[in-house]
């Protein structure tokens, strides 16, 4: 149905330098004061599967998809509302992206998003980490089907980063995987 899903191997993803931060957006806000200069696009990349951006999110073509292609995020977003993207995924979902709840009539659930549903079948992608992942049911098995206030994202994705590391990502998303870009001047 989708096609050939890219997965991404997350035990072949780098790992930040840190130490963690329990990053919030006002403390995050903090590093974002002045303009954004000098950044490191190598380790923005790095930080962007680092953080397992790149196992949900698309830049420049390449990574997963059960989040929004991210290519564009610097042109429609400020800093602050990225921090608040990343650091509170659950405040605003993209409809688009809404999870859904699925109450099964055995009374079992399964949390997911519908990547295709007919009379006879519905398929559940259950793990954003890997959307070819797909659980298959028998609709006439679901008792009831209601969208989740709960994002597929998960909260605290870089919190593994030191300020450094939390700057070079965002320099990352701002330029849309362009090195040449401003914020690598
Ligand atoms: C397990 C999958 C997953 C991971 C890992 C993940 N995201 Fe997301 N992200 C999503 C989904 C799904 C959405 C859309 C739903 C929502 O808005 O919460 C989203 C939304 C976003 C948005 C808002 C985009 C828009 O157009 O509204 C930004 C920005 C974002 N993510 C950045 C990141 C960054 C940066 C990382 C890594 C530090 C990351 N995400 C890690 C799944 C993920």
């Amino acid at each position: 149905m989708l096609g050939d899903i890219e997965t991404v191997d997350l035990s072949a993803l780098p790992n930040p330098e840190g130490p963690a931060v329990a990053w919030t957006v006002s403390q995050g806000m903090q590093y974002f004061k002045g303009e954004l200069r000098g950044r490191s696009f190598e380790n923005g990349k790095k930080m962007f599967a680092a953080g397992r951006c790149v196992a949900c999110h698309r830049i420049q073509g390449s990574g997963g998809y059960s989040g929004p292609d991210l290519g564009s995020v610097g042109k429609r977003y400020s800093i602050e509302d990225i921090l608040k993207s990343i650091c509170e995924p659950s405040a605003t979902i993209s409809d688009q992206y809404t999870a859904s709840e699925v109450t099964l009539k055995d009374g079992s659930g399964l949390y997911g998003r519908i990547i295709f549903k007919n009379d006879q079948e519905t398929a559940i992608a259950t793990n954003p980490f890997n959307f070819g992942q797909l659980t298959n049911i028998p609709t006439e098995n679901i008792k009831e089907i209601q969208p989740s206030s709960t994002s597929l994202m998960p909260p605290g994705m870089i919190n593994g980063m030191n300020p450094e590391e939390l700057q070079d990502l965002m320099a990352y998303l701002l330029s849309g995987g362009n090195r040449r870009h401003v914020v690598f001047k």
